[in-house]
């Protein structure tokens, strides 16, 4: 079989399986099987890139890096709910409904209830059966085109199955199931990075991520809940019934269902509101649409809301309880968070005994006194929080709350600004929140990726005065690891358990430090953790100055010339660099070997070749004698004609046109019947794309055209 051929089968036959596995929730294959297609797939494609399909399964696992969205404007308005929170407004809706229906007709309306998934709006839009573009809400008229992020969830069909319309779209919310929320959290809390309050912001981060991979590796699901365009149903019931058969996975029973009269759908509705904590996902309500699609166009819209649907909320659960003491946390920022020790409260499915009292004003607005009987509410974070204060309760010698003016960690005088509603501790060089936030953030992902470097062991390091800064990590010896140990207290200042360091883990600590003195030089920037410096601006400073050294010199106004630089970014920088302390543990960490400079002449000494490695990102194969003259191709170019268009992550346009010249190939500037390939990065304009697309012209990515990893 010739492998254009192969390439259709496997597509296919992997998302039909992907569909029985994620949607039916019935595999008929292994997972061992279908990995083994998924190989044979990923093998041909990288071989034969010109016949990827645009539903390719190989497209759930991501690697497509979105430098910036591009903006969609939705044809049709994305609309938002209005809200009730009673039953009697439930009756007011209805009755609205009758007023504007005529007599004849007020005693057919059929209502649709269905869940208020807790997620982000997002729209996809299909075209002749493929997914095209998916885009988010916005402000309702236009979005973000997050496409490549929303092909890895694996319940949303890259190509519809059975009999659609030429052009459709589906609505829905794109939410983050409690399973993967929590695997999320965890695994954060471990890189020590900041926790998501709920499964609706990971959601919406998640999103908009950058980097589709690490979207594919979060888990989130697709649930829809309008569809737009010519369709053949009469009423929504109907048409989301069709949207089964096109390959979604659609509500059933209780989760979706019709009600004729308005005390079946408060019975929906009270039912929902005990049983939500059952589901494995958050809802935050009920809502009621008008089922018949001439019905809901009699009815209209305002401005922001369809008078035919509404969103019924739950209230949030409260709880009231004695608060015993507060507690006073420092961050890794140095600001104070108070908690409220609490009597242990049953709420929402799990015992409460700490709630959240935001800062140090929160606590001035309660009034707050010992032994108050406060009330707790869960409204989706994962922490409770204390709303009020039941005053009847409160004794006449009860002592009133008094925010510390000392650091509860170090002793120093907390600091609170004027207009800020928290109070700070500003000895961040030696408080220890404050140094282990700064070394867990060095050892981080992104950062230096010393992934044998836990919370727990950053812990251990900084408590036993082994570490106070990044530099002093590439001090550590093996004796000086090896059976270090730690007594875990709990709030109570308890003793809970013991955690030490074996052979194993102390060598493995080593190795990882070692390991991380190749990381390219924009991954270092971001590691020193420099306020407001984040992950895409250290590429940008990287790859504009070149040096730690020429980052160091610049001022102002050379600094704000960086893409991505501006004013607060800028003076970040400079008042990070003032500090001779800073200065000092780069020196150190210069000395350890780690990479500062992105090692631009590299490539020009070992093969005369022109060609710079901007982003560092290339300067790991220095030690293979490897040149940047040397990228392999996977498609032969010799006398082909290719249009560069686009923004890529791994070079300049320029660079990429140059690299093509050098491998014997032709670049032109505007696609033509004689184009034989069109290498596309992101934000390639629609009528290039268009234009390669009806002259059968492949488009392929810079992964596909260069043997680099994604
Ligand atoms: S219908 C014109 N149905 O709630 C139809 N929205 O607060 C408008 N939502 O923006 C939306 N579950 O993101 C609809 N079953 C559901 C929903 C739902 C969640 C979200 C949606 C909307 C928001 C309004």
């Amino acid at each position: 079989m010739n492998p254009q051929e192969r390439i259709k089968i496997l597509t296919e036959e992997l998302n039909v399986h992907n569909h029985k596995y994620y949607v039916e929730d019935n595999p008929i294959i292994s997972d061992y099987q279908f990995d083994m297609m998924m190989k044979e797939l990923e093998a041909l494609e990288a071989e034969y890139p010109q016949y990827k399909l645009p539903d390719s399964p190989t497209q759930r696992v991501g690697g497509e890096f979105t430098d910036k969205f591009e903006q969609y404007e939705h044809p049709i308005k994305m609309y938002s709910l209005a809200n009730t929170y009673s039953e009697q407004e439930i009756i007011d809706f209805e009755n609205r409904i009758h007023k504007a229906l005529s007599d004849d007709l007020i005693g057919n309306v059929e209502y649709v209830c269905e869940l208020k998934y807790d997620g982000l709006a997002i729209s996809l839009y299909y075209e002749d059966g493929v997914l095209t573009h998916a885009v988010t809400r916005g402000d309702g008229l236009t979005g973000d085109d997050v496409t490549a992020n929303v092909k890895t969830i694996r319940t949303i069909p890259l190509r519809l199955s059975g009999d659609y319309p030429d052009e459709v779209c589906i609505r829905g919310e794109v939410i983050m199931p409690h399973k993967s929320f929590a695997a999320l959290n965890e695994e954060r809390e471990r890189n020590g990075l900041q926790l998501f309050a709920n499964p609706r912001n990971a959601a919406s981060g998640t999103l908009k991520l950058q980097d589709s991979s690490e979207v594919a590796r979060r888990n989130l699901d697709f649930k829809p809940y309008n569809i737009i365009g010519d369709l053949p149903c009469k009423n929504h019931y109907d048409c989301m019934m069709q949207a089964r058969l096109w390959g979604f996975k659609i509500a059933t029973g209780n989760f979706l269902c019709k009600c004729l009269n308005i005390n079946e759908l408060i019975g929906i509705v009270n039912y929902w509101d005990t049983e939500r904590d059952k589901l494995n996902f958050d809802i935050d309500g009920i809502v009621i649409k008008v089922n018949d699609f001439d019905m809901q166009k009699m009815l209209g819209e305002t401005a922001k809301f369809p008078r035919w649907a509404i969103a019924y909320k739950f209230k949030a659960e409260t709880a009231c309880t004695e608060l015993l003491s507060v507690s006073y946390q420092v961050g890794r920022t140095g600001v104070v968070t108070p908690v409220a020790n609490l009597d242990p409260v049953h709420l929402a499915g799990t015992t409460v005994k700490r709630a959240s009292l935001h800062n140090y004003d929160y606590i001035q607005y309660l009034d707050l006194h010992l032994h108050d009987y406060v009330f707790v509410e869960k409204g989706g974070e994962i922490i409770p929080k204390v709303t009020g204060v039941n005053i009847d309760f409160r004794k006449s010698d009860a002592e009133k709350v008094v925010f510390p003016t000392i650091c509860p960690e170090c002793g120093s005088v907390l600091e609170k600004n004027e207009g800020e509603a928290g109070s700070y501790c500003t000895n961040d060089k030696s408080c220890p929140p404050q140094i282990k936030g700064r070394i867990e953030h060095f050892v981080s992902k992104k950062a230096m990726d010393i992934d044998s470097i836990g919370s727990e062991t950053v812990n251990l390091l900084v408590d036993s005065g082994l570490v106070t800064n990044a530099a002093d990590l590439y001090s550590l010896s093996y004796n000086q690891l090896f059976g270090l140990e730690r007594v875990v207290t709990n709030e109570l200042g308890e003793k809970e358990r013991k955690i030490s360091i074996k052979e194993k883990s102390a060598q493995n600590i080593l190795n990882s430090i070692e390991q991380s003195k190749s990381r390219p030089f924009a991954s270092v920037l971001f590691a020193l953790g420099i306020r407001f410096v984040g992950e895409v601006s250290s590429k940008h400073l990287a790859k504009h100055f070149g040096d730690i050294d020429a980052i160091i010199n610049a001022n102002y106004d050379q600094l704000i010339e960086c893409k991505e630089v501006g004013d607060i970014i800028a003076n970040s920088i400079l008042s990070y660099f003032a500090d001779p302390d800073n200065i000092l543990i780069i020196n150190k960490l210069k000395e350890y070997g780690l990479k500062f400079s992105i090692n631009k002449n590299i490539a020009k000494k070992k093969s005369g070749s022109t060609f710079e490695d901007p982003l560092g990102l290339f300067s790991d194969y220095e030690d293979n004698g490897s040149t940047s003259n040397s990228f392999n191709l996977k498609i032969d170019i010799t006398g082909k004609t290719l249009v560069v268009s686009g923004v890529f992550s791994n070079f300049s346009r320029d660079e990429i046109k140059q690299i093509i010249e050098e491998k014997g190939g032709k670049v032109t500037s505007s696609i033509s019947k004689s184009t034989d390939y069109v290498i596309a990065g992101d934000n390639m304009g629609p009528s290039k794309r268009d234009k390669a697309t009806s002259f059968g012209i492949p488009i392929i990515s810079e992964y596909d055209l260069f043997d680099i990893n994604q």
